[in-house]
């Protein structure tokens, strides 16, 4: 499974629902990276969805609540269920966890890869953070240049899980 999220120096994602950044080469860029494959989401993350379900891709939904059954998404009601529909209806498939801190954090024993957007700044209010995956047997693999957009200014980092 691959994490991709946006974090500012502090790893905060999120406040009411929303993402904390807009930036629109990064959308750009989570949708070439995620388009055809499977997306792993909570339903908080699902909610706050410009459009849901996102479209080229296949949803699994986590939701705990029996009334919760939308078009077009798998939902699972825990996260063992979640797991088997991986292993069962999307074995061999590139599996992205797309958020949020809940699911992330759930998820992230099975998690080898990460995708992070890293935007300059602390970003206040949040309610929601991402664990530093370097703090979580993660090492930095790739790191780019500078980009800016607006008051943006932010760099693309792709890590990997240290093999022991
Ligand atoms: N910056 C980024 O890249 C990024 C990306 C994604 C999201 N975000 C932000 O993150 C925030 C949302 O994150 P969040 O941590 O509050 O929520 P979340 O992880 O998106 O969703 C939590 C929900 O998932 C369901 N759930 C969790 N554990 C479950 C389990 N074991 N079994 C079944 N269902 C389970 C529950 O849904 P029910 O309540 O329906 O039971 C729970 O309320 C928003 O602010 C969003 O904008 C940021």
């Amino acid at each position: 499974m691959i994490w991709i999220f946006a974090v500012d120096e502090l790893w905060r994602i999120g406040y009411a629902g929303e993402m904390l950044f807009a930036i629109p080469d990064d959308l750009r860029r989570f949708k070439e990276i995620t388009w055809g494959h499977v997306l792993l989401m909570g339903r908080k993350t699902y909610d706050a969805l410009p459009v849901r379900p996102l479209k080229g891709r296949k949803s699994i939904v986590l939701s705990r609540n029996i009334h919760f059954s939308p078009d077009g998404v798998d939902v699972a009601r825990s996260k063992e269920d979640a797991l088997s529909m991986i292993e069962q209806k999307y074995a061999g498939e590139k599996i992205f966890c797309i958020g949020g801190g809940e699911v992330a954090r759930m998820f992230l024993p099975e998690t080898n890869a990460a995708h992070i957007t890293h935007v300059q700044g602390v970003f206040t209010p949040y309610d929601t953070q991402l664990p530093d995956l370097t703090e979580k047997g993660f090492m930095l693999k790739e790191w780019s240049d500078l980009h800016v957009y607006e008051t943006y200014r932010y760099r693309y980092a792709y890590y990997e899980r240290n093999r022991l």
